[in-house]
């Protein structure tokens, strides 16, 4: 019987290694252990055995069966696992993959500057703010001290709102597409309590004859800072650092005086071009972004009219405050080295897949 038992245990072991499948496995199973497999046959022989050879082949049997049983789960263990690992290569999904880039889309090249901006205003310690970019004529035109009839309205070339609205409502109701980001200064400063610290960058609107610096539509990036002790150098400082940091380390402001009926003094800021490197000329002709002067007009600034402030509002014997509105479309140019702003919207993939 001892030798049944050996016979049946080399007949397993041979058959195990080439089970290959958990179903297999079941089979086998069934085959040596189960009440009609090939164990239990053998031990239908026992009865007939002696007392003391059945207490050799008891124990033994019990042996083979506790082998075999170990043997079949541990082969399920190592089954399952080959499963695993299988399926882990065939399906495997790879998320650095690249897909085809046509499918992608990207920022536009003046989103990509506007958000630098905010990135940089935000780390020194700016709030960006918003306002509708259909405005009221009182916070475009009116608190910024450009009353109605007022002459310096002209020099904003304003989209109104159809007459068929406009005409039913009061002087300073009337609607219109917001012509600078400035209106929002004045919305925050009604609204906020001191200090005020903010950055607006948003969408603007001009009838305007358009050329290299000029388009119908365009982005402003506003800059308010009221409260105690604000001096020019802050201004100053703050451009300075950003321009460089946007533009390239050499780059150089100009400042001259200038009028803005919301501003006193007002200034305007220009950057030296990079489109002609400072040159004027590019490939021997004219650079048509600075009209061969090598500087490009990029900003309006200084201090805010303490007319504006009052209006709004804010005691202007007791704080200081200055404020500026920068060209985002301009700064773009600048950066990007695009010889003309109104390339921005001739919606060319060409030309916004290179940034
Ligand atoms: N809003 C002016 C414009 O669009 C630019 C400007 C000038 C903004 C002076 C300012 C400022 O904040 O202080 O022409």
């Amino acid at each position: 019987m001892q030798n049944k038992l050996n016979e049946l245990k080399e007949l397993f072991l041979s058959e195990i290694k080439n089970t290959d499948s958990q179903e297999n496995l079941e089979i086998l199973e069934k085959d040596f252990l189960w009440k009609t497999g090939k164990l239990k046959e053998i031990l239908k022989g026992i009865k007939d055995l002696t007392p003391d050879e059945k207490k050799i082949i008891g124990p033994e049997a019990n042996k083979l069966k506790v082998f075999i049983e170990n043997e079949i789960s541990e082969k399920s263990k190592k089954l399952e696992e080959e499963k695993f690992a299988k399926m882990e290569e065939d399906e495997q999904i790879d998320v650095t993959l690249q897909f085809p880039s046509k499918d992608k889309g990207h920022k536009h090249p003046i989103s990509i500057t506007s958000n630098l901006l905010e990135e940089i205003f935000i780390s020194l310690g700016f709030t960006v703010e918003d306002g509708p970019q259909v405005e009221v004529e009182e916070f475009n035109f009116d608190k910024l001290n450009i009353p109605d009839n007022h002459p310096a309205r002209d020099v904003w070339d304003t989209f109104w709102i159809s007459d068929e609205i406009n005409n039913e409502k009061e002087s300073g109701t009337k609607n219109l597409l917001r012509t600078h980001t400035s209106p929002v200064q004045v919305r925050t400063m009604l609204k906020w309590e001191l200090p005020i610290k903010i950055v607006v960058p948003g969408r603007v609107f001009r009838y305007e004859q358009e050329d290299a610096r000029h388009t119908c539509n365009f982005y402003q990036l506003e800059w308010l800072v009221v409260g105690e002790k604000v001096t020019f150098g802050d201004l100053k400082g703050t451009l300075e650092t950003v321009m460089k940091k946007l533009l390239w380390e050499k780059t150089e402001l100009r400042f001259r005086p200038s009028i803005f009926p919301f501003t006193e003094p007002s200034a305007e800021i220009d950057v030296s071009c990079q489109i002609c490197q400072w040159t004027g000329k590019v490939k021997w002709k004219k650079c048509s972004m600075c009209s061969a002067t090598g500087w490009v007009e990029l900003l309006g600034a200084w201090m805010v009219h303490p007319k504006v402030l009052e209006d709004c509002g804010i005691d202007s014997e007791k704080y200081s405050w200055f404020a500026f509105g920068m060209w985002i479309d301009r700064i773009a140019a600048q950066r990007f080295g695009v010889s003309s702003s109104r390339m921005f919207y001739q919606s060319k993939l060409k030309l916004n897949e290179q940034f």
